[in-house]
């Protein structure tokens, strides 16, 4: 029997690479359905080579258009377009690959709906992470990891135990060797070049920021259960090591590999088993050769520790970091803000949060509204004081 799989944000770079997966193991896969926001061309090849049951995209008027080149497909739109994939009773699993706080709704309803969430959209778990885990353990579903840096945690994770600590390796991004003055007025393109990944916009600005390297580390305290003295993040420029358990008679697991996101996005997709892939070439130890690791620069990268920070808070100090940084990006790469007004406005509508504590799904997206709308004004209000970039 195939797996029928539901894919979320398959437009883009995750969802991409996945359907490249199921291209290479489709005697394993049925696609069951696909979303995408609003590029109906790649949607439109999609369909026509994956051949989904149900497809949703963002706007109507592209549903409608959608509608009439397909009409034996169910084609949705918007959030309930969204909801209605992710809880479809036919689905074996449901991959989250769609960016941002669109991600938290659909995961909560595919979890409720007993399906296995192969997850890569990490905002979910910085949002909401205590809820999401207590309700995939509740319907006794599993929370697959797609971030490289979590699936080999999850892939070296064997006795929990024993566990001394978790270290998260990160490139460094793009401005691993800048200098802080530098990185003030880095352009849109130098930031989103990434020495190692090819991503999506907003994470690749996070990980300019290392905002990216924050979350993932709120997301491993969830997903692995470990407190955050317990969480170390070393710089990996190589990015062969994609992170490691220590236990707690000295011995490291590391998980090693090319940098290639679809071996993660096979082994979320295919877990507990294992297949020859699209990577079948052997890791090459001797071109590899040097292995370099680093202290963090927490001064020039401050939203590392801005996330640990919120990490060890708690309540919804996580959504109103995450949202701030959310916004605060998009305005960077709309022009409106400089590189290093990203942190600056972050921390600025940060420091003037008050936490709720214990909070129901209905507060955190209350929470993460109201903070959206705040960073917004904050923005607005000094971008047409000055009329330039906040410097
Ligand atoms: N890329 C990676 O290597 C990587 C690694 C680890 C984790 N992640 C995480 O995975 C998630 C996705 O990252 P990505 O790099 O794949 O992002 P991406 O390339 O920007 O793709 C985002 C996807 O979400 C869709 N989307 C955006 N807004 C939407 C909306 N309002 N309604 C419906 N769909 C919408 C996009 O559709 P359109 O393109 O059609 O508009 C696209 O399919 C993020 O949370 C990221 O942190 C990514």
């Amino acid at each position: 029997m195939r797996k029928k799989i539901t894919i979320l944000g398959s437009t883009g770079s995750i969802g991409t690479q996945a359907l490249e997966v199921i291209n290479v193991l489709n005697n394993k896969f049925e696609v069951l359905s696909l979303s995408a926001g609003s590029n109906v061309e790649l949607i439109k090849e999609q369909i026509k080579k994956f051949r989904p049951k149900y497809v949703s995209v963002k706007n109507k008027e592209d549903c409608e258009k959608l509608k009439n080149l397909f009409p034996d497909i169910t084609i949705l739109y918007g959030e309930e377009g969204l909801m209605t994939l992710a809880g479809l009773k036919e689905a074996d699993m449901v991959l989250v690959a769609v960016s941002g706080k669109i991600g938290l709704k659909p995961t909560l309803e595919a979890l409720k709906n007993k399906k296995d969430v192969a997850l890569a959209n990490k905002e979910t778990l910085v949002m909401a992470g205590e809820i999401i885990m207590k309700t995939a353990k509740e319907n006794n579903v599993k929370i697959l990891p797609v971030d490289s840096e979590h699936s080999a945690i999850f892939q070296c994770l064997n006795n929990k135990k024993a566990l001394r600590r978790l270290i998260i390796t990160s490139s460094g991004g793009p401005f691993r060797t800048s200098s802080i003055e530098d990185m003030k007025s880095a352009d849109i393109s130098s930031v989103l070049n990434h020495p190692r990944w090819n991503m999506g916009r907003k994470i690749t600005v996070d990980s300019a920021t290392l905002m990216n390297k924050g979350l993932e580390v709120i997301e491993a305290h969830h997903l692995f259960d470990v407190d955050f003295d317990d969480i170390k993040v070393v710089v990996h420029p190589q990015s062969y090591v994609h992170s490691a358990v220590e236990y707690i008679d000295g011995s490291i697991i590391a998980q090693i590999g090319v940098p290639s996101m679809h071996i993660p996005i096979q082994y979320a997709l295919t877990y507990p088993e294992r297949f020859e892939g699209i990577e079948s070439e052997s890791f090459d130890f001797i071109k590899a050769s040097k292995l370099e690791f680093y202290e963090p620069d927490y001064e020039k990268f401050p939203s590392l520790a801005l996330a640990f920070d919120a990490g060890r808070r708690g309540g919804t100090y996580c959504v109103c970091m995450n949202a701030a940084n959310e916004e605060a990006v998009l305005a960077f790469l709309s022009g409106k803000i400089c590189f290093s007004d990203i942190y600056n406005i972050t921390k600025s509508v940060y420091d003037s949060y008050i936490s709720v504590e214990n909070p129901s799904i209905e507060q955190i997206l209350i929470e993460d509204d109201k903070i959206r709308k705040q960073t917004k004004e904050l923005i607005e209000l000094k971008y047409s004081l000055k009329g330039e970039k906040i410097r």
